[in-house]
Protein backbone atom coordinates (compact mmCIF):
# COMPACT_ATOMS: atom_id res chain seq x y z
CA UNK A 1 0.00 0.00 0.00
CA UNK A 2 1.81 3.28 -0.99
CA UNK A 3 0.73 5.68 1.61
CA UNK A 4 -0.43 5.25 5.12
CA UNK A 5 -4.82 5.37 4.93
CA UNK A 6 -6.54 8.32 6.26
CA UNK A 7 -8.18 8.73 9.19
CA UNK A 8 -12.23 8.55 9.21
CA UNK A 9 -12.65 7.21 12.79
CA UNK A 10 -9.98 7.69 15.43
CA UNK A 11 -8.48 5.59 17.90
CA UNK A 12 -10.04 7.75 20.60
CA UNK A 13 -13.44 8.04 19.67
CA UNK A 14 -13.72 4.40 18.52
CA UNK A 15 -12.52 3.61 22.37
CA UNK A 16 -15.36 5.93 23.40
CA UNK A 17 -17.82 4.04 21.24
CA UNK A 18 -16.91 0.74 22.63
CA UNK A 19 -17.09 1.78 26.33
CA UNK A 20 -20.85 3.01 25.14
CA UNK A 21 -21.79 0.01 23.49
CA UNK A 22 -20.32 -2.13 26.53
CA UNK A 23 -22.56 -0.49 29.01
CA UNK A 24 -25.39 -0.20 26.79
CA UNK A 25 -24.97 -4.34 26.61
CA UNK A 26 -23.65 -4.75 30.24
CA UNK A 27 -27.52 -2.79 31.08
CA UNK A 28 -29.39 -5.43 28.90
CA UNK A 29 -27.90 -8.44 29.69
CA UNK A 30 -27.58 -7.75 33.49
CA UNK A 31 -29.38 -10.75 35.61
CA UNK A 32 -28.84 -13.03 32.48
CA UNK A 33 -26.52 -16.10 33.92
CA UNK A 34 -24.26 -15.16 30.57
CA UNK A 35 -23.83 -14.23 27.64
CA UNK A 36 -22.25 -15.40 24.39
CA UNK A 37 -20.17 -13.33 22.73
CA UNK A 38 -19.73 -15.25 18.90
CA UNK A 39 -17.40 -13.23 17.45
CA UNK A 40 -17.20 -13.32 13.20
CA UNK A 41 -13.37 -14.23 12.26
CA UNK A 42 -11.42 -12.00 11.46
CA UNK A 43 -12.84 -8.75 11.09
CA UNK A 44 -14.33 -8.85 14.32
CA UNK A 45 -11.07 -9.88 16.52
CA UNK A 46 -9.80 -6.04 17.96
CA UNK A 47 -13.44 -5.10 18.10
CA UNK A 48 -14.42 -8.27 20.55
CA UNK A 49 -11.02 -8.14 22.37
CA UNK A 50 -11.96 -4.87 23.15
CA UNK A 51 -15.92 -5.37 23.82
CA UNK A 52 -15.24 -8.04 25.81
CA UNK A 53 -12.98 -6.68 28.10
CA UNK A 54 -15.35 -3.38 28.82
CA UNK A 55 -18.60 -5.58 29.83
CA UNK A 56 -19.48 -5.85 33.48
CA UNK A 57 -21.29 -8.79 32.99
CA UNK A 58 -20.46 -12.84 32.84
CA UNK A 59 -19.40 -13.31 29.76
CA UNK A 60 -17.94 -15.96 27.10
CA UNK A 61 -16.45 -15.79 24.06
CA UNK A 62 -16.87 -18.21 20.57
CA UNK A 63 -15.46 -17.11 17.28
CA UNK A 64 -16.74 -17.99 13.97
CA UNK A 65 -15.58 -18.24 10.69
CA UNK A 66 -17.40 -16.61 6.90
CA UNK A 67 -16.31 -16.05 4.00
CA UNK A 68 -18.23 -13.44 2.05
CA UNK A 69 -15.36 -11.80 -0.20
CA UNK A 70 -13.45 -14.30 -3.01
CA UNK A 71 -10.62 -11.96 -3.56
CA UNK A 72 -9.88 -8.42 -2.55
CA UNK A 73 -12.75 -5.95 -3.18
CA UNK A 74 -14.73 -8.76 -5.85
CA UNK A 75 -17.63 -9.50 -3.64
CA UNK A 76 -18.71 -13.36 -4.41
CA UNK A 77 -22.25 -13.05 -3.31
CA UNK A 78 -21.76 -15.92 -1.52
CA UNK A 79 -21.85 -16.76 2.28
CA UNK A 80 -19.64 -20.18 2.89
CA UNK A 81 -18.97 -21.40 6.90
CA UNK A 82 -15.01 -21.32 7.10
CA UNK A 83 -14.93 -22.58 11.12
CA UNK A 84 -17.98 -23.40 13.43
CA UNK A 85 -18.75 -22.37 16.73
CA UNK A 86 -16.99 -24.85 18.79
CA UNK A 87 -19.58 -25.00 21.33
CA UNK A 88 -23.29 -25.74 21.79
CA UNK A 89 -25.14 -22.34 21.86
CA UNK A 90 -28.68 -24.09 22.65
CA UNK A 91 -30.13 -22.23 25.66
CA UNK A 92 -27.85 -19.83 25.39
CA UNK A 93 -28.20 -15.59 24.79
CA UNK A 94 -25.62 -15.39 22.28
CA UNK A 95 -24.37 -12.04 20.77
CA UNK A 96 -23.06 -11.91 16.84
CA UNK A 97 -19.96 -9.68 17.05
CA UNK A 98 -19.31 -8.14 13.50
CA UNK A 99 -16.89 -5.71 12.57
CA UNK A 100 -18.28 -4.38 9.26
CA UNK A 101 -21.99 -5.25 8.12
CA UNK A 102 -21.47 -3.92 4.24
CA UNK A 103 -24.56 -5.79 2.10
CA UNK A 104 -25.85 -7.84 4.89
CA UNK A 105 -25.07 -10.79 3.60
CA UNK A 106 -23.18 -12.47 6.53
CA UNK A 107 -25.11 -11.20 9.12
CA UNK A 108 -28.35 -12.85 7.51
CA UNK A 109 -26.86 -16.02 6.86
CA UNK A 110 -25.12 -16.08 10.82
CA UNK A 111 -28.66 -15.59 12.04
CA UNK A 112 -31.08 -17.99 9.94
CA UNK A 113 -28.17 -20.23 10.59
CA UNK A 114 -27.70 -19.90 14.07
CA UNK A 115 -31.34 -19.63 15.14
CA UNK A 116 -31.62 -23.05 13.90
CA UNK A 117 -29.77 -24.29 16.92
CA UNK A 118 -32.66 -23.01 19.60
CA UNK A 119 -30.42 -20.28 21.30
CA UNK A 120 -32.47 -18.31 24.55
CA UNK A 121 -31.77 -15.23 22.45
CA UNK A 122 -29.96 -14.47 19.39
CA UNK A 123 -28.28 -10.12 18.87
CA UNK A 124 -26.07 -8.25 16.71
CA UNK A 125 -23.80 -5.80 17.47
CA UNK A 126 -21.43 -4.21 14.77
CA UNK A 127 -18.88 -1.60 15.01
CA UNK A 128 -19.11 -0.21 11.26
CA UNK A 129 -22.41 -0.35 9.23
CA UNK A 130 -22.30 0.51 5.44
CA UNK A 131 -26.22 1.31 5.57
CA UNK A 132 -26.77 1.94 1.89
CA UNK A 133 -24.81 -0.78 0.88
CA UNK A 134 -26.95 -3.24 2.77
CA UNK A 135 -29.68 -5.13 0.84
CA UNK A 136 -29.98 -8.06 2.94
CA UNK A 137 -32.64 -7.73 6.23
CA UNK A 138 -30.55 -7.43 8.97
CA UNK A 139 -31.38 -5.62 12.25
CA UNK A 140 -28.16 -4.51 14.11
CA UNK A 141 -29.11 -3.88 17.85
CA UNK A 142 -25.91 -2.32 19.13
CA UNK A 143 -23.89 -0.11 16.56
CA UNK A 144 -20.98 1.75 16.54
CA UNK A 145 -20.76 3.91 13.37
CA UNK A 146 -22.91 4.10 10.22
CA UNK A 147 -20.42 4.96 7.25
CA UNK A 148 -20.29 5.98 3.38
CA UNK A 149 -19.13 3.63 0.62
CA UNK A 150 -15.39 3.80 1.64
CA UNK A 151 -13.35 0.93 1.46
CA UNK A 152 -12.22 0.88 5.37
CA UNK A 153 -9.21 -0.83 7.14
CA UNK A 154 -7.92 -0.93 10.47
CA UNK A 155 -9.32 -1.98 14.03
CA UNK A 156 -9.41 -5.27 12.73
CA UNK A 157 -10.25 -4.76 9.34
CA UNK A 158 -8.16 -5.43 5.97
CA UNK A 159 -7.43 -4.99 2.88
CA UNK A 160 -5.97 -7.66 0.70
CA UNK A 161 -5.04 -8.33 4.56
CA UNK A 162 -3.27 -5.49 5.16
CA UNK A 163 -3.50 -2.90 7.84
CA UNK A 164 -5.98 -5.23 10.22
CA UNK A 165 -3.76 -3.61 13.12
CA UNK A 166 -3.76 -0.28 12.11
CA UNK A 167 -5.38 1.51 15.79
CA UNK A 168 -7.81 3.62 13.73
CA UNK A 169 -10.30 3.49 10.99
CA UNK A 170 -8.47 4.29 8.00
CA UNK A 171 -9.93 5.05 4.71
CA UNK A 172 -8.17 3.20 1.32
CA UNK A 173 -8.47 5.38 -1.65
CA UNK A 174 -8.68 3.91 -5.13
CA UNK A 175 -5.33 5.30 -6.07
CA UNK A 176 -4.08 2.86 -3.13
CA UNK A 177 -5.84 -0.56 -4.10
CA UNK A 178 -2.89 -2.53 -6.36
C1 LIG B 1 -16.22 -8.85 6.09
C2 LIG B 1 -16.76 -8.50 7.46
C3 LIG B 1 -18.09 -9.19 7.51
C4 LIG B 1 -18.52 -9.22 6.05
C5 LIG B 1 -19.57 -8.19 5.83
O1 LIG B 1 -15.58 -10.07 6.19
O2 LIG B 1 -15.91 -8.94 8.48
O3 LIG B 1 -18.01 -10.49 8.03
O4 LIG B 1 -17.37 -8.94 5.26
O5 LIG B 1 -19.95 -8.16 4.48
P1 LIG B 1 -21.46 -8.36 4.02
O6 LIG B 1 -22.32 -7.55 4.93
O7 LIG B 1 -21.43 -7.81 2.61
O8 LIG B 1 -21.79 -9.81 4.06
P2 LIG B 1 -14.58 -10.63 5.09
O9 LIG B 1 -15.29 -11.63 4.25
O10 LIG B 1 -13.91 -9.48 4.40
O11 LIG B 1 -13.55 -11.48 5.91
P3 LIG B 1 -12.58 -11.06 7.11
O12 LIG B 1 -13.46 -10.64 8.27
O13 LIG B 1 -11.86 -12.35 7.37
O14 LIG B 1 -11.67 -9.96 6.64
Amino acid sequence: MATKPEILISESVIHTRVRELAEQISKDYSGKDELVLLGVLKGSFIFLADLSRALTIPRTIEFIAVSSYEHGSVPSGAVRLVMDVRGSIEGRHVLIVEDIVDTGQTLHYLIDMLKSRNPASIRTCALLHKAHMTTAEVDIDYLGFSIGDEWVVGYGLDYMEQNRTLPYIGIVHPDDRN
